[in-house]
């Protein structure tokens, strides 16, 4: 091979039998990595954030080392301050230890560099993306006529699924090309209804699409954080009788803090009367198709016009993962565009691109496919099954542990509760929040536990996700302890 005789060819993977420097360095750095894990027994180093930057800042770009002493460094100075999400003691976002079949997939993905844009890019690798996606496509039941694509997560996905939204309202409405003409002059009544707990990409996307966080209006929900039905009729009519234009309505399984799954099947029929576009925010709950004893939760899901599901959450993929899937494939003809050198009219070969809003895309269907293939769907789902029974477990301990008050009683697998009225003492409302907050930041650059805080009712509550599912009770029983004893020197200092 020639490309080896270049002066920089061992900075590159050669084809052929004169490979060192690339099977050097992936020993080495598995080694190194294998050492971090086997070495490591906290959440996060518990570095100060000034001289984990410092560290940072100091490195010397314009000197190069060989790339075993940038292995090294990268260890001492970025892999030992991490966030690891392995300890059971990291619990607080929707951010889980992945799969080893999904990191052995990242080898291959990395290595060979497949882009899913084109099929001259990508080969094989387009059929296995494809095969991913109808098999989703046939696990949410979606029909015939349904297809998908890979996302870079939960939030490519909703805007994805709100922008094909708006351009069927428009052209439904109207014949109008929002791809090809912009908004109509009617563009500004659209609005799109969703929960006063969906997910900030709701708005977001609004922003994104030229319609503005405004036109985004929020339903109330009911004691149990799903989307109050007679509220949602009530805002259609509303909205009508101002003669604005509700586009679509977004449902949400799996609030992100509480893990309320709206009633779904509802929703979605409702929009259908209405000729609005149903979307379902699965990204985090969309995971219990999988489990035979939770999927009839989902019930409706199989009708809705487009649905996200993120595989970097409950389906333990590396970042980033995730899918959008469409009940009407015709739909993806608005993000259609052909290039002469992409993705010419007629090709025969499938191009993703023509359904994607990205060009360029990673390959990660193959995590997908490793971990259905090595792992199992019915594992997966099995998985859930334990991890919203322990949930449940853990809220009962919260209950029982007279430090802590909890919120409500779990709907997924988060578990949301506060400091108990003995941490109060003589602490203002706002001190108290104040409290919760400095002892979840106290909690992770001490690198005893990383969990998370939100607001509910405009109280500072702590909050715990439980994606593990090979935690046990006991963990919690360690963890509670470390809470407290945060908790008891900071109340000290605060009085
Ligand atoms: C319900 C919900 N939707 C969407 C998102 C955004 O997903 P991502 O972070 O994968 O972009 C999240 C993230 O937590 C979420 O909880």
């Amino acid at each position: 091979m020639s490309t080896q005789s270049a002066p920089w060819g061992q900075h590159f993977i050669q084809l052929g039998n004169n490979n060192q420097s690339f099977e050097q360095a992936t020993a080495f750095t598995q080694e190194t990595i294998n050492d971090l894990f086997r070495q490591a027994d906290k959440p996060y180093s518990g570095l100060s954030p000034v001289t984990v930057k410092d560290q940072l800042q100091a490195v010397d770009f314009n000197q190069t080392q060989s790339l075993q002493s940038v292995i090294t460094t990268v260890n001492e100075l970025i892999a030992k301050n991490s966030i690891l999400v392995q300890h059971p003691h990291t619990i607080a976002h929707l951010h889980t230890p992945p799969l080893i079949a999904s990191v052995v997939a990242e080898h291959f993905i990395a290595a060979l560099n497949q882009s899913m844009d084109s099929w001259d890019q990508s080969s094989s690798a387009t059929f296995v993306e494809q095969l991913m996606i109808d098999w989703l496509c046939k696990t949410y039941q979606l029909g015939e006529r349904s297809d998908g694509v890979f996302t870079s997560g939960g939030t490519q996905s909703n805007l994805m699924g709100l922008l094909l939204a708006r351009d069927w309202f428009a052209f439904n409405q109207s014949g109008h090309s929002i791809q090809q003409d912009g908004l109509p002059d009617y563009g500004h009544k659209f609005r799109i209804i969703c929960s006063n707990r969906s997910h900030f990409t709701v708005q977001k996307s609004a922003s994104l699409m030229g319609l503005g966080e405004r036109a985004v209006v929020c339903v109330k929900t009911n004691l149990q954080g799903q989307m109050d039905i007679d509220d949602l009729l009530l805002t259609i009519d509303a909205l009508k009788a101002q003669d604005l234009l509700p586009i679509c309505v977004v449902a949400t399984a799996g609030t992100t803090d509480h893990g309320a799954i709206d009633e779904l099947d509802k929703i979605v029929e409702i929009a259908r009367k209405e000729q609005i576009w149903s979307h379902i925010d699965g990204a985090y709950g969309g995971a219990l198709q999988l489990s035979a004893k939770h999927k009839y939760r989902l019930k409706g899901i199989e009708s809705a016009d487009s649905v996200s599901v993120d595989f970097h959450k409950l389906f333990y993929q590396t970042i980033s993962c995730g899918a959008l899937l469409i009940k009407d494939k015709s739909n993806f003809n608005t993000l259609l565009h052909h290039a002469d050198y992409l993705n010419r009219e007629g090709d025969e070969l499938p191009n993703l691109v023509d359904k994607s809003i990205a060009t360029t895309k990673r390959f990660d269907a193959l995590k997908l496919f490793m971990t259905l293939k090595s792992v199992g769907a019915d594992t997966l789902g099995e998985m859930y099954d334990k991890l919203l029974e322990l949930t449940l477990q853990v809220a009962d301990l919260v209950k029982h542990n007279d430090s802590f008050e909890l919120c409500c009683e779990p709907l997924l697998s988060t578990v949301l509760f506060r400091l108990s009225e003995k941490y109060q003492g003589s602490l203002t409302a706002a001190e108290f929040n104040q409290l919760h907050q400095s002892l979840r930041l106290q909690l992770l650059t001490s690198g005893d536990a990383v969990i998370a805080e939100t607001k509910v009712d405009g109280k500072v509550h702590l909050k715990l996700t439980l994606l593990n599912p090979c935690l046990a009770l006991s963990d919690f029983d360690s963890l509670f302890t470390k809470i407290e004893s945060h908790a008891v020197t900071l109340t000290k200092k605060a009085l």
